[in-house]
């Protein structure tokens, strides 16, 4: 049994969850260039066709294992430098110089698709979902602006959590407001938490704030495969959301690429309102991520005490063991960590006694799994 403590996939190098990550910038791959990507410890060989398509394929040539980037583009065909063979975007090898016949060689790809000015590639053979984007603009044409790269010294799934962290907006971004969130299952693969209280009324100025919610204080994270996650906050008027597009590097540690969204509004008026909306999100998401850059350089995670104000984290801890995982560099399917239906708490351990405890009286796993259940109420 995976508990909060003891996990598989949360907060792990040897495996994580299967769907799309963030290979490059859109911009970053012309017409007829290749580049060489390493993304959750593959290394693989990026070429735009001279169509615009992107293909994403193996790095090593299936023949003598030339790296493929060093390769050239030709036509929406990659063809390798070392003895010319040319691999069509679906991998076949189409060409051979000096041999009559093309070889039965294949070239492993992998799928691709571009959003919000990003690369991004699944991490398996078919993918399940579109890439990441938040709910209430799945729909609507979409303005986006990159915000900062960054890099962060500790496991992505441990960065993304900060945002469903809520007692930690009272204590290190000195919000007034208490959050509390609300989980929705969107599908399998996306889950969101959702704050569901309101501005408090006690002073003049929160009074103000409070009258461009008509109901709760809008800030919402919605999580795709575990991996990457778009906040939506702003009053009702104007909504704000952020995409962290976040990768592992090999180190177990995070490479991530904030994008900036906005409703496409039209015209040039429109064009201009949009960039402001863009820019306000910026400084919006920059404020918040001064304060966590602290915890996120020297924090070790170890959840040895969950409690009630923890809820959404256990919550999302166990979304992410649901996730069909692949192993780190490989990306061949491992087992499915958790069997249980959605929305259901993992059962507890039968025996309280249980499970050592270590050197120091950490409390015993079925302490922790029995404080994780009370904290989700089941
Ligand atoms: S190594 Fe690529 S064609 Fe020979
Ligand atoms: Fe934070």
């Amino acid at each position: 049994m995976s508990s909060v403590r003891d996990t598989k996939t949360f907060n792990r190098t040897a495996q994580f969850a299967e769907g799309w990550y963030w290979a490059l910038p859109s911009r970053a791959l012309r017409r007829g260039k290749v580049k060489p990507v390493q993304l959750m410890g593959r290394d693989l060989a990026i070429y735009r066709g001279r169509s615009g398509r992107v293909v994403a394929v193996d790095a090593h040539c299936p023949h003598m294992g030339a790296h493929l980037a060093e390769g050239r583009v030709d036509g929406d065909a990659l063809r390798c430098f070392f003895h010319g063979w040319r691999f069509e975007p679906d991998g076949a090898c189409s060409e051979a110089p000096q041999l009559e016949q093309p070889p039965r060689a294949c070239l492993r790809t992998w799928p691709t698709t571009e959003r919000h000015g990003l690369i991004w590639v699944w991490t398996g053979p078919e993918p399940r979902l579109p890439a990441p984007c938040a709910p209430e603009l799945e729909d609507v044409p979409v303005r986006w602006a990159h915000g900062n790269r960054f890099v962060k010294g500790t496991h992505p799934n441990v960065v993304m959590i900060n945002a469903i962290d809520a007692h930690h907006f009272n204590t290190v971004h000195r919000l007034v407001v208490d959050l509390d969130f609300e989980t929705t299952r969107e599908n399998a693969h996306v889950i969101t938490f959702a704050n569901r209280t309101r501005v408090p009324t006690t002073r003049w100025l929160l009074r103000q704030i409070g009258r461009f919610y008509a109901g709760p204080l809008t800030y919402s994270m919605s999580y795709a495969y575990a991996s990457s996650g778009t906040v939506t906050v702003g009053p009702d008027l104007l909504h704000c959301h952020i995409l962290f597009a976040l990768r592992m590097t090999p180190e177990g540690h995070t490479e991530g690429q904030t994008v900036l969204l906005t409703p496409r509004r039209r015209g040039p008026l429109g064009w201009l309102f949009d960039r402001v909306v863009l820019f306000a999100t910026k400084l919006v998401g920059n404020y918040f991520a001064k304060g966590d850059t602290r915890i996120f350089q020297t924090i070790k995670f170890d959840f040895q005490t969950p409690t009630k104000a923890d809820r959404s984290i256990i919550e999302f801890i166990r979304h992410a063991e649901e996730q069909p995982a692949v192993a780190w560099g490989t990306w061949a399917p491992v087992e499915a960590t958790t069997e249980r239906p959605a929305g259901r708490a993992l059962p507890l351990a039968d025996a309280p006694d249980a499970g050592p405890r270590d050197d120091e009286g950490a409390p015993r796993e079925v302490e922790v799994e029995r404080r994780a259940a009370e904290a989700v109420g089941a």
